[in-house]
């Protein structure tokens, strides 16, 4: 199909980018390439999906160049960042999130190209972001000011602060690209560390705007980019064992394998957001609309492509047919479009991933469930309409596995031990949603459902936002918790000095303090 590209978002040759961020210097790659398409068709060709350009396949030789470099930089914690007055690291900071600004344009046109992400979500991750950053400053004022205090107890006086943890690791997920990925990065080294950043899969060119801002921000090692495999970067950075932290929104099992590579795993601190099946519960008291409004964008914002997305859903049996009968309805009348036309739903970044919706929906059916919905699984190319999958049961794929994509299973339920079960049984443990308006049932089965999750939504679907909420999860869904707040605690480790409370040890605090000869040791106050 012949599509128009508004000149504003069109792309007018391929980016060839080839350049790399290591020590301070922005360094030419010259060897190997990889390809990035598009996930939306080519113009030309429209069975063919369009070429954007290339990026780095870069190998284990500057893998490890970019951890010496952030190695050198930290020094053991004797390094220049880490040894920094706080305001100096977020006068950094601040000079980097202005540069970032001037690049918004730039990345939103990347994200809708590189991961099919429609125009309003694309600004809203770019704007997020730069948010995420603001806060993120004047939380760790805050956390600088409460650590501006002695306490004394039993003849002990003592200033505790937060102190950074060391060499970071830091991968981000395809869906959310430039967000997931700088929630990451950004506390990790405003709190001292330094970081080694590879982008992820898909939605890696529209990194490359912003390689210069990082050089031009922080001092030469704090912040390192490269480009390529997680085999070949990823996997022998962590064979070493100089990485104290890894940061990874993805895949447990990316997770787990690279944690297993490090061969002193208590060094290892860990913050990992990994997979979701956040169920919905629907009571049979639900305000129909409401709840359909919600499903909706809980299972199909980014066509489900979002850890917090609701992925099964779970309907009391005597509203049932209501549900399933208005639901349908609604998911049939949405459109399928281009990023720049702002439909909910878009193509599909993974080039396998039709396949795998296809196989997903092809096993419920031949496990005795309908697509209930009359578009649904219809694809075309990396098109993929969203498939209702009722009566859903545990022998399915679809009711255990994490789908990230457009299909919704649907159960029905007589006893909300069901749900509950399901639950229980589950290898995760993220975010569910109640939808109900009797404050009997709802009472206890949030008491329940506090203890099997990390988040109950009630009337309203999954999400992460507000960035100032705790973000996280039980079992295999996280390890750590990221907010603005948290995330500054979870890259960080407290840290202190102690001294016996008499008269020299106070003359020598107070003289530190006035002579301002310790970063660490003062009581300054950061407005
Ligand atoms: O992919 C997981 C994201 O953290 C979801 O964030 O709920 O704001 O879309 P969101």
């Amino acid at each position: 199909m012949k599509h128009t590209i508004p000149s504003k978002y069109s792309i007018n040759k391929p980016i060839n980018h080839k350049t790399f961020l290591i020590n301070g210097e922005i360094g030419e790659w010259n060897g190997e390439m990889v390809d990035v398409y598009s996930t939306i068709l080519s113009q030309n060709d429209a069975d063919e999906y369009t070429f954007l350009g290339t990026t780095p396949k870069m190998d284990e030789a500057h893998a490890l160049m970019a951890l010496d470099s952030a190695d050198n930089a930290f020094k053991n914690g004797t390094g220049k960042w880490p040894t920094m007055k706080v305001y100096e690291r977020i006068k950094c900071m601040e000079k980097f999130v202005s540069k970032m600004k001037s690049k918004r344009s730039e990345v939103v046109k990347l994200l809708m190209w590189e991961i099919g992400k429609n125009l309003n979500d694309s600004e809203k991750e770019f704007d997020r972001t730069v948010d995420y950053i603001n806060e993120t400053i004047d939380e760790y004022k805050r956390i600088d000011r409460d650590g501006a205090i002695f306490k004394n107890n039993n003849g002990v006086r003592a200033l505790i602060r937060r102190g950074p943890l060391g060499v970071v690791l830091c991968l981000g997920p395809y869906n959310y690209p430039l967000n997931e990925t700088f929630a990451l990065l950004i506390p990790a080294i405003i709190m001292g560390n330094t970081a080694i950043f590879k982008p992820a899969k898909h939605g890696v060119l529209l990194i490359a705007p912003l390689l210069e801002a990082f050089k031009q921000s922080f001092p030469a090692g704090v912040v390192n980019i490269v480009f390529g495999r997680g085999r070949e970067i990823a996997s022998p950075i962590m064979k070493t064992g100089k990485i104290n932290v890894l940061a990874l929104i993805g895949h447990s099992s990316s997770a787990n394998s690279l944690q297993q590579l490090h061969p002193q795993q208590n060094r290892l601190r860990l913050v990992l957001g990994l997979e979701a099946k956040n169920p919905a519960i629907i009571l049979d008291d639900a305000d129909m609309d409401l709840t359909i409004n919600e499903c909706i964008n809980g299972t199909l914002s980014f066509n489900g492509q979002r850890c917090t997305a609701i992925k099964i859903i779970y309907v009391s049996d005597n509203i049932l047919d209501e549900f399933l009968e208005k639901f349908s309805k609604k998911v049939d009348s949405l459109k399928l479009g281009l990023p720049w036309e702002n439909t909910l739903l878009t193509p599909l970044p993974e080039p396998n991933k039709p396949r795998y919706i296809k196989s997903l929906i092809q096993d419920a059916i031949d496990k005795g469930a309908k697509v209930i919905n009359k578009r649904g699984g219809k694809t075309k190319k990396n098109f993929v309409f969203p498939a209702i999958l009722y009566p859903v049961n545990s022998d399915m794929d679809v009711y255990n596995e994490e789908q990230f994509g457009p299909v919704i299973p649907v159960v029905s339920f007589n006893n909300i031990e069901e749900p509950i079960k399901y639950m229980a049984e589950s290898n995760y443990g993220q975010q569910v949603s109640v939808f109900g308006n009797n404050e009997s049932k709802i009472g206890p089965l949030i008491d329940s459902l506090v203890n099997l999750v990390c988040r109950v939504n009630l009337n309203s679907s999954c999400q992460r936002g507000p960035d100032v909420f705790p973000f996280t999860g039980r079992k295999d869904s996280a390890v750590a918790t990221l907010s603005v707040h948290d995330a500054l605690r979870s890259f960080s480790i407290r840290t202190f000095v102690a001294s016996k409370d008499n008269d020299e040890n106070k003359e020598i605090l107070r003289k530190l303090i006035d002579n301002k000869k310790s970063n660490f040791v003062r009581t300054d106050y950061y407005l």
